[in-house]
């Protein structure tokens, strides 16, 4: 299985960023996190990116048709602002999982709508660095459920 896990802005800068709200673990050390917990589930994480440019970031979107079998994506900024970012998901169709370090929804108006969250299989947020190691089996179990009932079916 090929997940494909997409950074947006500014998370370059976890570790040394508003340590107080996203914590100090880096997102390199997020990363290796998820590697660990991803190999023994049989799971590939392939690409990891991060960007802090909207386009760079729908073209990763657009290119994970028919190369990743799901997503975890932190889309930062963007998951409050991007239409752009919320058509190359729906033009792809590849099932995601949203997640975000902070409680998105306890903080400023602005956050608490995301233009993804309504098209993603569910929303992780508050958890920290764990947000991404939840986020990625929430999306492993749920890619499991799909096989059945598409095979099922
Ligand atoms: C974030 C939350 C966003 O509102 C913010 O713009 C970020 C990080 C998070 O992971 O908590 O950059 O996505």
């Amino acid at each position: 299985m090929i997940i494909a896990v997409l950074n947006g802005p500014n998370l370059n800068l976890l570790g040394v960023r508003e340590p107080e709200r996203y914590g100090t673990v880096t997102l390199a050390e997020i990363e290796r996190r998820v590697r660990a917990r991803a190999a023994p589930l049989g799971v590939a994480i392939e690409p990891w990116l991060q960007s802090n440019h909207e386009g760079v970031l729908v073209e990763a979107v657009q290119a994970l048709r028919g190369a990743a079998d799901g997503a975890l994506i932190n889309a930062a900024a963007y998951s409050h602002t991007s239409l752009a970012l919320r058509d190359a998901v729906l033009a792809v169709q590849v099932p995601f999982v949203e997640v975000h370090l902070s409680n998105v929804f306890a903080r400023e108006e602005q956050r608490r709508h995301s233009q993804l969250a309504d098209l993603a299989m569910g929303v992780i947020a508050g958890f920290g660095a764990d947000s991404y190691l939840l986020g990625l089996e929430a999306l492993v179990a749920g890619l499991g459920r799909l096989r059945v009932s598409e095979s099922a079916s």
